[in-house]
């Protein structure tokens, strides 16, 4: 397993560019199962995004590159599951439409597996999907998506650990979340565009992620009204065609690199930023003295000599970002006076605040509330990752501490992080990643 060394103190200067969104482009990348072919550019080349793309691939849809960093051109080629760089444009289109199982082995490693039910049940009327399971972050049911395919007219079971789920065609209905899941909000989302008559979806998730696969889907020919709110309208049609989209950027990895400006920074700037889906983080930013920048998609930010404590709350988009909550704790450590944050969406999202403390951080955990004693004077360690978001924040305290420190398992980081530490090497930090082999 590869492990990152990182020496702490460098600051970070010159600029850096924001991947494409993988919480973006996984939704989109499944509603190909959708039919009508589709195009989709800015794809982040990622373990997550090579998962989609197996366990696509077993569900009959073809992917093409159509365009890969230049020295990887390959185009006409198909791709195989062996293939390391998977970036740019793809051309996906259905090869053949038998097969609705997504096994045990893709969905364990990725949640979002879970994002083929919708589309497989309204194009294909049968999905057998492995039942996710909890994970390290909480219990992380589905029993939203599949209470509303159940209105939706099919017909579920779960049986050795799979969703088995079948309809004779779905039917447009009213939903009330009761909750606005994210993933629940797309897997409806793309089930009823094929749906007969219309869909409204309340109380759904207004992520930022959730519009921008409404939009590819609308340009497809999909009928869905009430983009970027919480009440969603869909009019059902018989089929889509083939359109082009381009994945938005990645706001958690914007929000990220801010962070690490904001701890770090000697005017570091950031490209590729949309910045109108970052209000609540640069909110709370301000509060603890950051100043920023903008500038046509990008913004820029220095060190803040001496942040200030304060509180932040996870919510639904949007709230501050359960996705970011880790990221803001190492600069809360070191701030001056004490911060809160109140972790809302996942019931145990606090399994990096014991690597932390162990860099020297002061952090009380009670429940779903973090206390973050502040004024502490972090110390390079050994840590581990514990999932995605947990890595990127030991690796914002590791680039504080003093001294040396070894993320291990960053395989967690490379879900989600494209080339991390190539482009935190070319902003000045110094972070080497270790391969598996030579973990002695
Ligand atoms: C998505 C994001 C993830 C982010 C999360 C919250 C993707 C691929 N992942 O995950 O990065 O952290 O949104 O912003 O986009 N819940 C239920 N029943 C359900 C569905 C959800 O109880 O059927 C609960 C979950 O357990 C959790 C909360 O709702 O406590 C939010 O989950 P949800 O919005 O569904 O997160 P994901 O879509 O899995």
């Amino acid at each position: 397993m590869d492990r990152f060394h990182i020496v702490g103190g460098s600051p970070l200067r010159g600029e850096v560019k924001v991947s494409g969104s993988k919480n973006s482009a996984l939704p989109i990348l499944f509603s190909s199962l959708l039919g009508g072919g589709l195009v989709i550019g800015n794809v982040p080349s990622l373990r997550d995004i090579r998962t989609a793309f197996s366990l696509l691939s077993q569900l009959g849809i073809r992917a093409q590159p159509l365009s890969v960093n230049p020295e990887e051109h390959r185009e006409n080629s198909s791709i195989s599951s062996a293939s390391e760089e998977w970036a740019g444009k793809y051309r996906l289109s259905e090869e053949s439409v038998s097969a609705h199982e997504a096994p045990y082995d893709l969905v364990r490693t990725m949640r979002a597996s879970v994002l083929c039910l919708g589309p497989l049940l309204a194009k294909r009327k049968r999905a057998r999907v492995s039942l996710p399971g909890g994970c390290l972050i909480g219990a992380r049911p589905v029993d939203i998506h599949l209470n509303a395919f159940v209105r939706m007219g099919a017909k579920i079971s779960i049986d050795h650990g799979y969703i088995d789920a079948h309809t004779s065609g779905l039917s447009g209905c009213d939903i009330h979340l009761p909750y606005p899941t994210v993933t629940g909000t797309e897997n409806i989302l793309m089930a009823a565009t094929l749906a007969r008559g219309s869909t409204r979806i309340f109380n759904a998730a207004q992520e930022p992620e959730v519009s921008d696969l409404a939009i590819s889907l609308n340009a497809r020919g999909a009928r869905i009204e009430g983009i970027g709110t919480s009440s969603l309208k869909v009019t059902g049609v018989e089929n889509l065609i083939e359109a082009s989209h381009t994945v938005m950027s990645d706001r958690i990895e914007a929000g990220t690199f801010l962070v690490a400006g904001a701890l770090l920074g000697d005017r570091l700037t950031i490209h590729n930023v949309d910045v109108s889906c970052l209000d609540s983080l640069l909110i709370t930013l301000r509060e603890m003295g950051a100043d920023f920048q903008e500038d046509h998609g990008s913004i820029s930010i220095s060190r803040i000599l001496n942040p200030r404590g304060t509180s932040a709350r996870t919510e639904p988009y949007p709230g501050f970002p359960t996705d970011m909550q880790a990221q803001i704790l190492p600069i809360m450590a070191i701030a001056e006076g004490p911060s809160t944050v109140v972790e809302t969406v996942f019931e145990n999202r606090f399994t990096h605040v014991m690597e932390m403390n162990r860099m020297g951080a002061n952090i009380d955990i009670h429940g779903s509330r973090a206390f973050v004693r502040g004024g502490a004077h972090l110390e390079g360690a050994s840590v581990m990752a514990s999932d995605l978001r947990a890595s990127a924040g030991l690796v914002l305290a590791a680039l504080i501490a003093k001294g040396e420190s070894e993320i291990q398992r960053v395989y967690h980081i490379d879900r989600g992080y494209e080339k991390i530490e190539t482009k935190l090497e070319s902003i000045g930090a110094r972070i080497k990643r270790i391969r598996g082999e030579e973990i002695s």
